[in-house]
């Protein structure tokens, strides 16, 4: 199915989550833009251990003068890397305090000017006023707004452009291709903010963008020995954008949302879940290329799956011993049940990080695989000295 058919058969159609309001339509994840030290770099390895394909270029060969861009591909998913090209930049300054991370999520829509005025409107501080951008493969219009810390939100209608990517980027043509390993789409964005912040930004959420909290976790149900958190998960009205907003909350030591805190210099994005629909085969492919993950839940984990999975025990394909040995977790709702895993950070600040998943009709978030998870993280927070 090509893009305008996507468009044409899903948007506006559907409302999974009511309450949410309509004025600001979402199509899905246009892209993800990361600031980073050295992009040329980075984006060797998410081709390398990610399988991401090399789709578009801007730099200093396209008429740039301050940044260099790499755009990778991998079905759905689309990753923009970029770096400064000198000291004295915006980008430079986000580097230097955030370390590479996420600035962009970019979000399709339909009027990108009508985005910006709802949500401006609506309260939402302007990062950039709506932009007509051409090139001999049409236009793009694209507007923006601050979220959490630092991070931002663009608006990209790009129903007048059937170019690569945006105008002013260049096709990337490359000999060097690794296969992608199946990763098709994110599933959904996690920010963190800082103490007591959550209920603002899950209003923000809610009075801007017309979003609803369609699940909430709370501290009694995330934590360990040590340490928890609190969690709210916001969705758009179709449930194509779902942020889940982590707060930290006190434990007897310091959980890893302080630690992301404390090493991002502020709030932003924690990770990006990606989708796939053989998590074993993504995994095994992944761990050959490289990829880190969390340690392994241990064997008594394992052992209760069957009873976790509950009625939809029966339908669960996957062998135990496999995930067991893959290290993936499996957690089940009243509709399904879901497999995911958790890489270690893919920077040397303990920040950003991803997650893959496999949801067999499960709509949820893990929850029942939060504690595995955090203590195998505290494992890791052991080794920085940062628990
Ligand atoms: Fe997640």
């Amino acid at each position: 199915m090509s893009t305008n058919e996507i468009k044409n058969v899903e948007y506006g159609l559907e409302k999974i989550f009511e309450g949410a309001q309509d004025f600001l339509p979402l199509n899905g994840t246009d892209y993800v833009e990361f600031y980073v030290g050295n992009a040329k770099q980075s984006a060797h390895f998410y081709k390398t251990a990610f399988g991401f394909q090399s789709l578009a270029y801007a730099g200093l060969e396209t008429g740039l003068k301050d940044r260099a861009s790499y755009v990778l591909k991998q079905d759905k998913i689309r990753l923009v890397l970029t770096t400064p090209l000198h000291s004295d930049s915006e980008i430079a300054e986000h580097i230097k305090k955030h370390g590479d991370g996420v600035k962009v999520i970019a979000l399709w829509v339909d009027d990108a000017a009508k985005s910006f005025e709802e949500t401006v409107k609506r309260g939402a501080k302007p990062f950039m006023e709506p932009r007509v951008e051409k090139d001999e493969h049409g236009e793009v219009v694209r507007s923006g707004i601050y979220t959490y810390g630092e991070t931002v939100h663009l608006f990209v209608e790009r129903k007048n452009y059937n170019g690569t990517f945006l105008p002013g980027y260049q096709p990337w043509v490359s000999d060097y291709n690794p296969t992608p390993v199946g990763l098709k789409f994110i599933d959904h964005m996690v920010g963190n903010v800082g103490w007591n912040q959550m209920n603002t930004w899950v209003k923000w959420y809610e009075d801007v963008m017309g979003f609803v909290n369609f699940l909430s976790f709370d501290d009694k149900q995330i934590h360990t020995e040590y340490s928890a958190l609190m969690s709210k998960v916001m969705s758009n009205g179709n449930g194509r954008i779902k942020f889940p907003i982590n707060e930290p909350a006190e434990g007897k030591k310091k959980s890893q949302i302080e630690e992301y805190l404390e090493f991002y210099e502020g709030s932003g994005v924690q990770h990006l879940a990606v989708a796939t629909d053989d998590i074993i085969s993504t995994v095994t492919q992944l761990r050959a290329r490289g990829v880190e993950f969390l340690s392994a839940p241990p064997a008594e984990y394992y052992a209760e799956v069957p009873a976790r999975l509950g009625v939809h025990v029966d339908k669960m394909k996957e062998d135990i011993a496999v995930l067991s040995k893959l290290g993936i977790l499996v957690d089940a709702d009243e509709e399904g049940y879901l497999l995911q895993i958790f890489t270690k950070p893919v920077e040397d600040r303990p920040t950003l990080f991803f997650e893959i998943i496999q949801r067999m009709g499960a709509r949820g978030f893990g929850a029942g695989n939060f504690k595995a998870l955090f203590e195998s993280i505290e494992r890791e927070q052991e080794k920085r000295g940062t628990l």
